[in-house]
């Protein structure tokens, strides 16, 4: 049965200001979606009657992409990535989806992660009102660190580039890699989810509120773009020190940009005497925070005092693959 594995993802820098055309850096995390297909006497979705209109990226992706007329098919999917929390969740399940329909209908036909990667995208965008950053279904079907930007990004191994037709007109994004040096092979990521979802929608148009009102939060911008530069130039020297402060720096701008809760906050900060940095990750409000670290159970263990759910990953896991 053809079975596939997408990862998701967890933001490092540039979360909002990505929304201004600066880059956001994102990397795969071990946790993602597996789905698997076959073909079945009626239409069966984890077990359960397949109801299309409930699943917008699967049935986009069955539509749409395949253009798909043949007999029923029995789906299963297992996520092992908290939903609505900024993990990458429905990008992962679309190139997973994506990946196995591929299997199943191709079998003999390798595997096209940029091709899977702006299908994805197209999955979203219609799932969400034709407005989606293509960063989750990137990072997802890429793996590694991903860099995301309006333009190409110094430093960075370009791979693709994608647009959209957005309500608000038409948008374009650079799609860029940075090789994780093997140096950083014993730093661990420890995710720590708040337990309440996080509004992307909302909190983008809270910081544009903000913005509107008081325009010298504009700077805040500019900020987080420098620190994502010297983010990446530490990531890609594999140190680890200099990630990590860049980490707690961004913190502090997304907070002058409101968009931390005190739940977050409280994570980050049980976080950080055993971390090398700690941030909220994604667009803030809930969802969750991410902490670098050589001791992840230890992380793991305050950020449960904390209040929070914490799961542990490596930096930039493998991409969709198949099973
Ligand atoms: O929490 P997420 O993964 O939906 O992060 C959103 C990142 C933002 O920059 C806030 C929005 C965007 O479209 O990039």
């Amino acid at each position: 049965m053809p079975s596939a594995f997408a990862p998701g993802k967890c933001i490092l820098f540039g979360e909002h200001a990505v929304v201004f055309g600066h880059p956001a850096v994102a990397v795969a995390i071990d946790q993602g979606v597996r789905v698997s297909v076959e073909a079945s006497d009626r239409w069966k979705l984890e077990g359960s009657s397949f109801e299309p209109s409930r699943h917008p990226h699967i049935s986009h992706i069955i539509r749409n992409i395949f253009q798909y007329s043949g007999p029923p098919l029995d789906i299963d999917v297992d996520s092992s990535l908290f939903s609505a929390a900024g993990m990458g969740s429905s990008a992962a399940l679309s190139n997973a989806f994506g990946a196995a329909m591929h299997a199943h209908l191709n079998p003999d036909e390798e595997l096209d992660a940029v091709k899977l990667a702006k299908m994805a995208h197209s999955a979203e965008a219609t799932a969400q009102k034709g407005r989606a950053s293509p960063t989750d279904t990137a990072t997802s079907a890429l793996g590694g660190c991903v860099v995301v930007s309006g333009s190409e990004v110094p430093g960075t191994r370009h791979v693709f580039d994608t647009s959209l037709k957005t309500p608000e007109g038409s948008r374009e994004w650079s799609i860029n890699v940075v090789d994780i040096p093997q140096g950083i092979g014993d730093a661990w990521l420890v995710i720590g989810y708040s337990g309440t979802g996080s509004p992307t929608g909302r909190m983008v148009a809270k910081v544009a509120k903000l913005i509107s009102e008081v325009p010298e939060r504009m700077e805040e911008m500019e900020a987080i773009a420098n620190i994502t530069r010297a983010g990446l130039a530490a990531l890609s020297a594999g140190n680890l020190e200099g990630l990590g402060m860049a980490m707690d720096a961004c913190h502090e701008s997304l907070r002058k940009l409101e968009v931390s809760s005190s739940k977050l906050d409280r994570m980050v900060n049980a976080a950080r005497p055993h971390s090398m940095g700690a941030k909220l990750t994604g667009a803030g409000g809930g969802g969750c925070m991410v902490a670098l670290t050589h001791d992840p159970t230890r992380v793991s263990e305050a950020i449960e005092v904390a209040g929070g759910r914490p799961l542990m990953s490596r930096l930039g896991a493998q991409g969709v693959r198949f099973l």
